[in-house]
């Protein structure tokens, strides 16, 4: 594919797109490895490696764009019926990049949390998660929200029931309840709510990932497969979302 903008340089776009101020959180569902690799002859588990480079690089991109929030969604619920061979690898990616990247994440002043249920993860892998988290949680650049065994519909699902836990226990009544009671309960806890959400590899679907927090964003799909997505990429979508209209349901003025 031809790119109009080939020959303007990424700290040009990057400039314009700072002058029209980025967007609080991008979301990104990072799709396309298993493609990637297919297209190339190679293991499934090579286009997750290429992946993980992806990740570095977008990661970089939503710093300099200052973005606040970039949620990246990892490996989802439904993830774990893969074979079992793929989902070693990923899991052993997963705990390889915690490990490797911590100081570099650190020192960037970027922090890492991740959210999902992490009781399905191995014991290795909930300590290499805990210590990146621990390892970063001093940053204040940029917030990095990793989705890992982490699907929308279950969090949706807990937290119902802990509103009925609490209309049970009488500290709550039903009439009361608000969107605002249900918000709070989900994981993404105090965060906004996303402005943006990309999806690579060209494919038009949720695949259950923030069902409630996604009601307003803005929804980017790109053709380009996750292992090839670049910053460039990413300051295109930003650019692209800064050209819509949100109207919350209201008029345009
Ligand atoms: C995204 O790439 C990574 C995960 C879902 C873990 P895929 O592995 O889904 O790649 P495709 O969709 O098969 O190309
Ligand atoms: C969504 O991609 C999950 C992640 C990117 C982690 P999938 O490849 O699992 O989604 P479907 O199967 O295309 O809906
Ligand atoms: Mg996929």
């Amino acid at each position: 594919m031809t790119n109009p903008d080939a020959a303007v340089d990424n700290s040009e776009i990057l400039s314009r797109l700072l002058a029209n101020g980025p967007p609080t959180h991008v979301a990104v569902i990072m799709d396309g490895n298993g493609r990637w690799a297919r297209e190339r002859g190679l293991p499934r588990r090579r286009g997750h490696r290429a992946g993980m480079s992806a990740v570095r690089e977008v990661i970089k991109g939503a710093a300099e764009a200052e973005v606040r929030h970039l949620t990246l969604y990892a490996f989802s619920n439904e993830n774990w019926d893969r074979p079992a061979d793929e989902v070693g690898a990923l899991m052993a990616l997963l705990e390889e990049y915690a490990q490797s990247d911590r100081d570099e994440l650190a020192r960037a002043g970027i922090r890492v949390t991740v959210f999902g249920d992490r009781e399905r993860l191995s014991a290795t892998a909930r300590r290499a998660i805990a210590e990146l988290e621990a390892s970063t949680s001093g940053g204040g650049a940029l917030d990095v929200h990793l989705a890992i065994s982490y699907g929308a519909r279950g969090e949706i699902t807990e937290a119902c029931r802990s509103l009925a836990r609490d209309c049970a226990a009488g500290v709550l009544s039903p009439d009361d309840i608000e969107p605002g009671h249900l918000d709070a309960r989900l994981m993404t806890g105090d965060w906004p709510d996303p402005d943006l959400l990309i999806r690579t590899s060209g494919e038009y679907r949720i695949s259950n990932f923030l069902l409630w927090q996604l009601a307003y964003a803005e929804i980017y799909v790109t053709e380009v497969l996750w292992p090839d997505f670049t910053r460039r990429e990413l300051f295109h979508a930003i650019l692209d979302y800064q050209g819509r209209d949100r109207r919350f349901g209201l008029v345009s003025t």
